[in-house]
């Protein structure tokens, strides 16, 4: 009797082992199988749009992390200022200039129907958009081009000049005076004399070969003028008053004194900006079509300016200004498209003297 029980309670211990034994294979088993399947979540089977497009997102890369990046003051900071109306009002004057002191503009009629925010983006916030981040914080400052040290007044009575191609409202207006605060506001998280990352616009490397208008008219027909249009006059807001698609030259666009017709400028903006819906982390030209494409836009017919007063010292004129007479060897051509590399490295030079 005791040799039979004895007996019965090996067997149930060796089925325990076994029991045990097996729900480690079948265990060890599971785990490489679902490990191989691991190696293989990439769908074998990718349709080729998806595959084009993740090709051309890889191709161009991000010109800068978003770590450290500058970001404005927010909105409860804005409403805790003394000031906060007026700020609030240059905002507005920013973003919809046109509506205000465009051709139809309820306040004045002085400038040419573009919004500072269409190249200052979300009213001059967006890193590498063109922003207001280091204006307050380095303002006063001296600049070669009026041969002065300006202040925020005169910096943003250019852009009515030269950008918006009309007139700027007088210091001490209303508006004027908002403007001012609004970009002081912008600023204000800013220490004095610093300039955060992302400020302003890229500065994209320089090619070793002149830009190529032929090039980039093809580019631009294929990348910009669904918006922009062929005749680069942009598209008019319903209400007549602003563009839904700024213009690009013709007599509403820029003059050629602005900051966009030097090329570095244009180029730099575009790379982190257009067409619309790129930004810095997800550019959609390579440096070359940048380039190209700049070299084609500002090629085309645009408002001029009397510019006979800028860059009073001929050696300070910098490198991408196109209008002679210059202080080195190099001709308007070459100032205007490049190759930029030997006039940077002559100014050097001269600076070295
Ligand atoms: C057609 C494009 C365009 C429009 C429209 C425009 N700007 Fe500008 N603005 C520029 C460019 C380009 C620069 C020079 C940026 C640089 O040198 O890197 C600039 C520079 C500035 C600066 C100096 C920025 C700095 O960091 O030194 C201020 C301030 C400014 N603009 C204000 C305005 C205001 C206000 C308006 C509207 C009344 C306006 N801009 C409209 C293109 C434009
Ligand atoms: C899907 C439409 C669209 C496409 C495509 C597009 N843009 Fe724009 N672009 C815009 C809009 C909208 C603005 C104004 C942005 C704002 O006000 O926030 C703008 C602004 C601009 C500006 C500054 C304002 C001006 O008129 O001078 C430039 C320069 C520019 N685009 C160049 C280009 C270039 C070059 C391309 C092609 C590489 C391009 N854009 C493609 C919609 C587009």
């Amino acid at each position: 009797m005791e040799n039979v029980e004895r007996l019965v309670r090996s067997i149930n211990s060796l089925m325990v082992l076994i029991a045990v034994l097996l729900i480690i294979v079948l265990g060890l088993g599971f785990w490489i199988y679902l490990g191989g399947k691991n190696t293989n979540t990439t769908p074998v089977v990718v349709d080729s749009a998806t595959l084009l497009v993740t090709e051309a997102q890889n191709e161009i890369p991000a010109l800068d992390k978003p770590e450290g990046m500058w970001v404005p003051p927010v909105e409860d900071v804005l409403n805790a200022q003394t000031n906060a109306d007026l700020i609030k009002y240059g905002k507005e004057l920013v973003a919809n200039t046109s509506k205000y002191l465009g051709p139809k503009g309820s306040v004045a009629k002085i400038s040419n129907g573009m919004n500072c925010q269409n190249c200052h983006l979300n009213a001059g916030t967006q890193p590498w958009g063109n922003n207001y981040a280091a204006v307050a914080s380095t303002y006063p400052k001296y600049r070669g081009r009026s041969g002065k040290i300006e202040d925020i007044y005169k910096r943003v009575t250019d852009c009515f000049e030269r950008s918006l191609n009309g007139k700027a409202p007088e210091k001490g207006s209303k508006e004027m005076e908002a403007i001012v605060a609004y970009i002081q506001f912008v600023g204000s998280n800013v220490e004095k004399g610093n300039k955060p990352k992302g400020t302003g616009i890229y500065d994209l490397e320089f090619l070793d070969r002149a830009a190529n208008a032929e090039k980039g008219k093809k580019l631009y027909e294929a990348k910009c003028q669904s918006c922009h249009q062929a005749d680069g006059n942009g598209v008019l807001a319903a209400n007549g008053k602003s563009y839904t698609y700024p213009p690009l030259w013709g007599k509403n666009s820029y003059n050629h004194g602005a900051g966009l017709y030097r090329l570095s400028r244009f180029a730099g903006y575009i790379k982190a900006n257009m067409p619309q819906g790129a930004t810095y982390l997800k550019p959609q030209l390579t440096d070359e079509e940048a380039w190209d494409i700049a070299a084609y836009v500002n090629s085309r017919p645009r408002p001029a300016k009397d510019l006979s007063k800028d860059w009073p010292k001929m050696e300070e004129k910098i490198f991408d200004h196109p209008f002679g007479p210059f202080a080195d060897k190099f001709s308007e051509e070459q100032h205007k498209f490049g190759p930029f590399k030997p006039i940077v490295s002559a100014q050097k030079n001269i600076a070295k003297k």
